[in-house]
C-alpha cells in the first residue's frame, strides 16, 4: 500500500496547539506487512531504519491498542516535507504509521480514535489532525482525547513556506517558552486566535495580520530564529496577508492571494539580497482531503 501524508502548518499565529491546517505538500510511504524490521528511503533522505523510526513505532502502538503484535514492516520513504522546520514532518510519520497499520488490521479503529492516538503520540493535535484529515482543524487535546473539528477551506489564498537552512528541535522550541504568562497575554491570544479561523472562512483575509500576533510564542521563539523579523518584514514588504511562524519553527509562512501572483520569486530576491541567500520559498495550497491510502 502507498500512503500519501501531506504537511501541516500549526499554531496559524495565536492558536498554540489549537489550530492547523494541511498543505498540498506531501510525503509517501510505501508499507507492506512483513516479518522483519525492512526500512528504507526512497530518495536519499536519511532516516532511521531500526525499531525506532516513527512510522514503525506509531503502527506499532496502534497494534499494541488492539491487542496484535507488531510483526515487523516493509516501509519505503518519501520524505518531501523537510524534518525539524515546522511542517508537520513528524506528524506525517505519526499518522502515516497508524493509517497503514489501521488497514493492515482491517480498520478496526475509527477517525476519531487516529486522531486521540495521534495527539496522545505527539503530545499536541494541532499537527497530526489536520495530516490526517485535511483543511483548517481546531483542536482541544483534554490529555485523552482530542475535541476537533475539521473545515473545508476554498480559498484564494496561497501559504508561502520561507523556510531557511537550518533545522530547530521542536523540543528546543517548546523548552524556551515561559511557564506562565499573564492573564493580559492570554486574552491576547485567545481573541487572535478565534479571529484566526473566523476571518480565513468569511474571507475577511485583511483582519489576518492582527490575528496572527501572539504572546504566547512567538516573540521567545523569533530569539532561536536568526533573522526571522526581517523575512517577516520582507514578506510584508510584498504584500502577504500575514506572516507567522509555522509550528514550532524555524519556517515561516507568509499567507498571500494568489492575485500577488510573483510573490515567490520577489521574495527570494529580497531575501538574497539581503544576504538571506539560504531561505527557499515554496507556495502550497490548502489540502483539504488529509492523508489518502492511494
Ligand atoms: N504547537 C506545537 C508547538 C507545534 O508550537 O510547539 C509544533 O509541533
Amino acid at each position: 500500500m502507498k500512503i500519501q501524508i501531506p504537511a501541516t502548518s500549526a499554531n496559524l499565529g495565536a492558536g498554540f496547539d489549537a489550530l492547523g491546517l494541511a498543505l498540498t505538500f506531501y510525503n509517501y510511504v510505501e508499507m507492506e506487512e512483513c516479518d522483519e524490521v525492512d526500512i528504507s528511503s526512497a530518495d536519499g533522505v536519511e532516516v532511521p531504519t531500526d525499531e525506532n523510526n516513527l512510522i514503525y513505532v506509531s503502527a506499532k502502538d496502534l497494534y499494541a491498542v488492539c491487542g496484535r503484535k507488531l510483526s515487523g514492516l516493509r516501509l519505503r520513504q518519501h520524505s518531501n516535507i523537510p524534518m525539524a522546520r515546522g511542517l508537520g514532518s513528524s506528524s506525517a510519520c505519526i499518522i502515516a504509521g497508524l493509517v497503514g497499520a489501521n488497514k493492515m488490521l482491517g480498520d478496526p479503529l475509527t477517525k476519531d480514535d487516529l486522531v486521540d492516538l495521534a495527539a496522545q503520540i505527539e503530545g499536541h493535535p494541532d499537527n497530526t489532525a489536520p495530516a490526517l484529515l485535511g483543511g483548517i482543524v481546531t483542536a482541544v487535546f483534554d490529555g485523552r482525547k482530542v475535541h476537533w473539528v475539521k473545515q473545508e477551506v476554498y480559498t484564494k489564498l496561497r501559504f508561502a513556506a520561507i523556510i531557511p537552512d537550518f533545522e530547530l528541535r521542536t523540543e528546543d522550541a517548546r523548552a524556551c517558552l515561559p511557564k506562565e504568562v499573564s492573564h493580559k497575554d492570554a486574552v491576547f491570544n485567545l481573541s487572535r486566535a478565534a479571529l484566526f479561523s473566523a476571518s480565513l472562512l468569511t474571507g475577511k483575509f485583511e483582519n489576518l495580520r492582527t490575528a496572527v500576533h501572539d504572546k504566547l510564542h512567538q516573540p521567545y521563539r523569533m530569539e532561536l530564529i536568526p533573522d526571522c523579523r526581517e523575512v517577516f518584514d520582507i514578506a510584508y514588504t510584498h504584500g502577504a496577508y500575514a506572516a507567522y511562524i509555522s509550528g514550532a519553527g524555524p519556517t515561516v509562512m507568509a499567507i498571500v492571494d494568489e492575485e500577488n501572483k510573483y510573490f515567490a520569486g520577489k521574495m527570494k530576491f529580497s531575501l538574497d539580497n539581503a544576504g538571506l541567500g539560504g531561505w527557499q520559498v515554496h507556495e502550497f495550497g490548502i489540502d483539504n482531503v488529509g492523508t489518502q491510502i492511494l
